[in-house]
């Protein structure tokens, strides 16, 4: 019987090894090639990016999964790495890593480039983080992360707010990329409020630069209100004072705000802003508006939207938001505001999928049906 094995190496490249073939930036698509293994054929799918390998998926082989896998890893991770498919075959395993070698060098026969450089052993190659590094290469071209297609990157400019009535929206997003699905989430959501008669503001917070660090003394500041805030702070703190809905937006790295954000929470909600201690306890001085959070996340069960949205593993689903309420209640009550819940993403188009810009517009809809019920309705 045929056994089919679905598995994807999306990693940072290096590239910075000088043996290693130049990329071509002209070179780009997904490209599919079938090699020999032990018993029988491996079949994979290569994305190029710039001419740049970013992902191989072994999709059908019928390797043993418990000896082939940690091969088809390896020699994938190193492939991705450096850029260049002459790898040497990992020992003891000769015959699974030509299957996959062979898959590779057929896929990318089509495509048109050299993609041979001097030969590399598995073990020779150093995974780095460094992307950077390479000169030719952005950090948002070869990523394991969301990557939205340049075609389909949608730009959002807010007006601000303006001295009218209509409700404020401040939006406190936290993503150091401008091409994720997280992103395109943010402008999604600020293009339907202002569509909607509500006003705008962003605080971008890695283009503002923003310090997430409580120093010594702005903590007594946070904790007791005690001297003065730094006027950054102080600016910040007007946005929320205008505002009727703070909308947090971020990644999930590690089910909190990741730490840009967090590090906004603690900094602007400080006490004497966000609450104040009275003899009967800690009280909320941010009341008559309300949070709502905006998330793309790896994996929590496979969903869409909050609690009772889980498409997948419903229960997991569930226990992610229930937990993500506890929380987000909590905050919202110390400020002394109420909790509008959370969009939640964990179903992202892959990124090499050929019916991307429909998955996104389902997003973009799924998104915006959302917050219509939450804020219009
Ligand atoms: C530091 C870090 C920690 C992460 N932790 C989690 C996690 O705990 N749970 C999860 O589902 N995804 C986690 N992820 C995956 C991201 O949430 C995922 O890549 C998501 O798609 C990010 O959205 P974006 O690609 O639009 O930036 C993490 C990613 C990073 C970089």
């Amino acid at each position: 019987m045929f056994k089919k094995i679905f598995f994807s190496m999306l990693m940072l490249a290096v590239v910075s090894c000088g043996n290693n073939p130049k990329a071509n930036p002209n070179i780009n698509g997904s490209f599919e090639g079938i090699g020999n293994g032990r018993n029988g054929e491996v079949k994979v799918s290569v994305v190029v990016v710039k001419g740049l390998i970013t992902a191989i998926t072994v999709l059908e082989s019928q390797e043993t999964d418990e000896y082939a896998l940690p091969v088809f890893e390896k020699i994938s991770a190193t492939i991705v790495a450096n850029n260049n498919i002459n790898i040497d075959v990992v020992s003891g395993a000769t015959l699974s890593s030509q299957g996959i070698l062979t898959a590779v060098e057929n896929a990318l026969k089509d495509s048109g480039a050299n993609f041979k450089g001097k030969k590399l052993n598995v073990s020779d190659t150093v995974m780095s983080t460094d992307v950077t590094s390479s000169a030719s290469i952005s950090t948002d071209t070869v990523t394991s992360a969301s990557i939205v297609p340049k075609e389909l990157i949608t730009t959002y400019q807010v007006k601000g707010f303006v001295d009218s009535a209509k409700k404020k929206v401040l939006f406190v997003h936290g993503d150091p990329r401008h091409y994720s699905v997280q992103t395109d989430m943010l402008n999604t959501s600020m293009k339907f409020f202002e569509d909607n008669g509500f006003e705008v503001e962003l605080r971008d917070l890695y283009q503002m630069k923003w310090s997430p660090i409580l120093s010594v003394e702005e903590f007594y500041y946070q904790k007791d209100g005690k001297g003065t805030p730094p006027s950054e702070i102080v600016k910040e703190q007007k946005l929320v004072t205008q505002a009727d809905y703070i909308v947090f937006s971020y990644p999930n790295w590690h089910d909190t705000p990741n730490a840009i954000v967090k590090g906004y929470m603690e900094r602007v909600f400080a006490s004497g802003f966000g609450y104040t201690s009275t003899p009967k306890g800690p009280k909320g001085l941010l009341d008559g508006r309300a949070i709502f959070t905006i998330m793309n996340a790896g994996f929590l069960g496979g969903g869409r939207g909050d609690v009772g949205d889980g498409l997948i593993n419903k229960e997991a689903w569930d226990s992610y938001m229930n937990a993500f309420r506890v929380l987000d209640n909590d905050s919202a009550k110390w400020w002394g505001m109420s909790n509008l819940g959370r969009f939640v993403n964990d179903r992202t188009p892959k990124n090499n999928s050929e019916t991307y810009a429909e998955e996104l517009q389902e997003l973009r809809v799924s998104l915006t049906n959302h917050l219509d019920t939450v804020f219009l309705k």
